[in-house]
């Protein structure tokens, strides 16, 4: 079976979240299990495509608007990754230094019509198109509705929804930039009187599926406008876990870390990690050392961050590491508190993908306080690492987090985003820490747990069937 991912991003090719980590694993172990599965993903202006050498397997041009832009299809010359990647190439629009900005809407339009109108040439056509988020939405409605696919509608689509707050809606005076189709039918595009890409996939994609179980049912009661419609849709929804690329992701032989190590020898190995940490931000090793690394969004409750380390740190019993980027306001308050928390807390404000393999490797616990998390990683790289995870249960963080007050429970778990259990949470690991014998063997335990994309990759697998 031939499946082709379409994604904005993909790791290690261009990565601003967790949609990077998903599909640059998913089709690795889809291949290991026997599929032909591989990614269309732009062309962007960024160290990858500095470093690495491209062969051009198709040349035309993409009308958007009656404007004709060039583009191409490259493909590496030598490819390392386990999957073939092919990029779609608009200069004029694709090749920027960013995945994402204000010029989205246009962006995605020419990606989404190039790649179709490239796969529309291949003798092998694929047998699945699996699309991501709303960046490659109106795919599953281009192929069912505008005249020049009508070739390609009988191949199953699939949308899986990384993250339902953002949906790329843009206006009707863009309407004309759709290749041609049934005007009668412009309501599957409409939600709300605008054209959202989102709710256009979840209405033509045959099947939606989002990264938890959880998350889905979520999604139903809030989905930033279109719970209603994922009730209406909910037959064709079902929500597969993530997993995570257990050879990247793997302590033993993470190049990243200070120093690798496995369950026989995490006491050592994580302590030269910390160590590493507390020496290069100046925090005191002998105190739990918390961490948080993620976008500095409202979703992920970073904005309660700058109040919960304030109180925290005064107590002067922890450490507090963050690596993050994201609004302003809280990076300044983040910022902030340095000078007051000297040898207790540090913030490196960016994106370190080094430093984030470090921290899950030698940080005791790690912080994920969101309001919403579809499926969540970090919380899954910690526990293969050995970090104990301090999670809000919802979505993915509650198919994965289970609180050590339960039977076979291993993490701090908490019912709401406020300061007070956030805090509260903070407290516990830090009791958790000072009774080392039960702390050690829950990061044992942990590190066991598997996470990898098997189970998952499988279930992905039998959906495909289910409509091929
Ligand atoms: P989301 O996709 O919503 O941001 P996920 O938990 O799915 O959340 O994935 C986040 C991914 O991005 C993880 O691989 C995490 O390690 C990484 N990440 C987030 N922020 C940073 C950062 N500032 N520096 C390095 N890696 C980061
Ligand atoms: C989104 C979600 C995150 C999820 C990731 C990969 O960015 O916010 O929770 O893990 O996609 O599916």
């Amino acid at each position: 079976m031939k499946i082709i991912h379409i994604s904005a991003e993909c790791y290690p090719i261009a990565k601003v979240g967790g949609l990077a980590d998903v599909v640059g694993a998913l089709p690795k172990y889809q291949n290991a299990l026997g599929l032909k599965s591989s990614v269309i993903m732009p062309f962007y202006d960024n160290k990858f495509t500095a470093d690495n050498t491209f062969v051009s397997v198709y040349k035309s041009q993409v009308l958007l608007n009656e404007v004709a832009h060039d583009f191409e299809v490259l493909i590496l010359k030598e490819n390392s990754l386990d999957f073939d990647v092919f990029f779609i190439d608009v200069p004029s629009l694709l090749f920027k230094d960013y995945v994402y900005s204000f010029d989205d809407t246009d962006r995605f339009l020419a990606f989404q019509i190039a790649a179709l109108d490239w796969i529309l040439t291949l003798d092998e056509k694929p047998n699945i198109f699996h699309c991501h988020d709303h960046h490659t939405g109106l795919v599953p409605f281009m192929l069912q509705e505008s005249f020049k696919y009508e070739s390609l509608n009988k191949i199953p689509v699939i949308t899986t929804i990384h993250n339902a707050q953002y949906q790329g809606g843009f206006g009707y005076d863009k309407l004309g930039f759709i290749p041609e189709f049934d005007k009668e039918n412009v309501g599957l595009l409409d939600w709300n009187g605008q054209i959202n890409p989102l709710a256009a996939a979840i209405k033509c994609a045959w099947r939606v599926t989002t990264v938890s179980p959880s998350y889905m049912e979520e999604l139903k009661l809030e989905a930033n406008g279109l719970q209603d419609l994922l009730k209406a849709e909910s037959q064709k929804c079902v929500g597969i876990l993530n997993g995570i690329d257990a050879a990247v992701w793997n302590p033993e032989k993470d190049e990243y870390l200070i120093s690798n190590f496995s369950e026989k020898n995490v006491n050592l190995g994580r302590g030269k990690n910390k160590k590493w940490l507390c020496e290069t931000f100046n925090l005191d090793t002998s105190k739990p050392l918390f961490a948080f690394i993620g976008r500095l969004v409202y979703e992920k409750g970073s904005d309660l961050l700058p109040e919960v380390f304030q109180t925290i740190l005064k107590e002067k019993n922890c450490s507090i590491l963050l690596l993050g980027s994201g609004n302003k306001e809280v990076e300044e308050e983040l910022k902030a508190l340095k000078e007051e928390h000297k040898g207790n807390y540090d913030a490196f404000i960016g994106y370190d993908e080094k430093l984030s393999h470090i921290i899950y490797g030698g940080a005791d616990f790690l912080l994920m306080p969101s309001r919403v998390e579809p499926c969540g990683l970090n919380q899954m790289y910690s526990l293969r690492y050995g970090t104990i995870p301090i999670v809000r249960s919802t979505g993915g963080l509650k198919d994965t987090v289970v609180d050590i007050a339960n039977e076979n429970g291993f993490g701090i778990c908490h019912d709401e985003v406020t300061v007070a259990e956030i805090e509260h949470a903070i407290q516990r690991g830090i009791t958790l820490y000072k009774d080392q014998d039960k702390f050690k063997k829950t990061r044992k335990y942990i590190m066991k747990i598997d996470h990898s994309w098997d189970a998952s990759a499988s279930e992905y697998i039998e959906l495909y069937k289910s409509i091929n």
